[in-house]
């Protein structure tokens, strides 16, 4: 289809009485990663829950994929392939890597069985292989996560997010914690994505991965969209500068 992948319209969000997000519109076109900067507390994280259902707005409309979304469970917008990650990476342990992704791939309803059947070894799927190959992680496939490290369980996290072909991938500060050999990594990972049909909407501080991997730039400040550019355009905005940019040990 045609139009943004997503299309966010005037939402406000109140923590109690705090405006979390204020009148805010965003939209991300298909194939496009798209970036969400601002200091803390500026919003970011209840932007990310508003859209994957997991807080309610105020006011406002939420179309994903030209479908109004606004009032569905989050499952139901997961189903129709908007995607979130979550910190705790919810990787099975004692399943291989490409377990993981076989189960993150089958249905909601038929996941218990599927996890039953993978004790019968050698399941392969022909999704969960080219992905391996095209993210370049087939080589740990037959690996348990607890036999990675830290950074390449996130990125298994993240092909387990990919499987099942989001249309928008949602990405709250993935780079925290990852060294930058494994930022750059996650980096070159990202910048797959599209190709393979997913759009990414990236929360991070990060700049060099925010300024290197995204398409449109948005930033956030007190709640309210105060500048949406190239990374180039958002770079040189003396209000962001004033706001986020500025003091190096904020956005470093
Ligand atoms: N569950 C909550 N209850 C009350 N206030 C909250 C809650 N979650 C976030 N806030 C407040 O809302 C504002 C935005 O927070 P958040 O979305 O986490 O910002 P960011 O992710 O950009 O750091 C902050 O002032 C924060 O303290
Ligand atoms: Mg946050």
């Amino acid at each position: 289809m045609s139009g943004p992948v997503l299309e966010v319209v005037g939402v406000t969000v109140r923590h109690g009485g705090l405006v979390a997000l204020n009148d805010v519109d965003l939209s991300v076109e298909p194939a496009t990663i798209a970036g969400l900067i601002g200091p803390n507390g500026a919003g970011k994280t209840t932007f990310i829950d508003t859209l994957s259902g997991f807080t309610r707005p105020r006011t406002g409309r939420i179309s994903f994929d030209g479908e109004r979304v606004e009032e569905l469970a989050p499952h139901d917008r997961a189903r129709r392939g908007l995607v979130r990650t979550f910190q705790s990476l919810e990787l099975f342990d004692d399943l291989t890597v490409r377990e993981n992704l076989l189960v993150a791939e089958a249905t909601p309803t038929l996941r218990a069985t599927v996890t039953d059947l993978f004790r019968r070894k050698d399941q392969r799927s022909p999704r969960a292989e080219e992905l391996l190959d095209d993210l370049g992680l087939a080589g740990w496939a037959d690996r348990l996560p607890t036999e990675l490290s830290n950074g390449q369980r996130h990125l298994v996290a993240l092909a387990r997010a990919v499987v099942a072909r989001p249309k928008l991938l949602l990405l709250d500060e993935p780079a925290a914690g990852l060294d930058p050999a494994e930022t750059a990594e996650l980096g070159e990972i990202l910048q797959r994505l599209p190709e393979l049909g997913t759009s990414v909407l990236l929360v991070d501080h990060d700049m060099a991965l925010v300024m290197g991997v995204c398409h449109v730039v948005n930033v956030l400040d007190f709640g309210r969209v105060i500048a949406t550019g190239t990374p180039a355009q958002v770079r040189s905005d003396p209000q962001v500068v004033a706001a986020y940019l500025g003091s190096e040990g904020r956005a470093s």
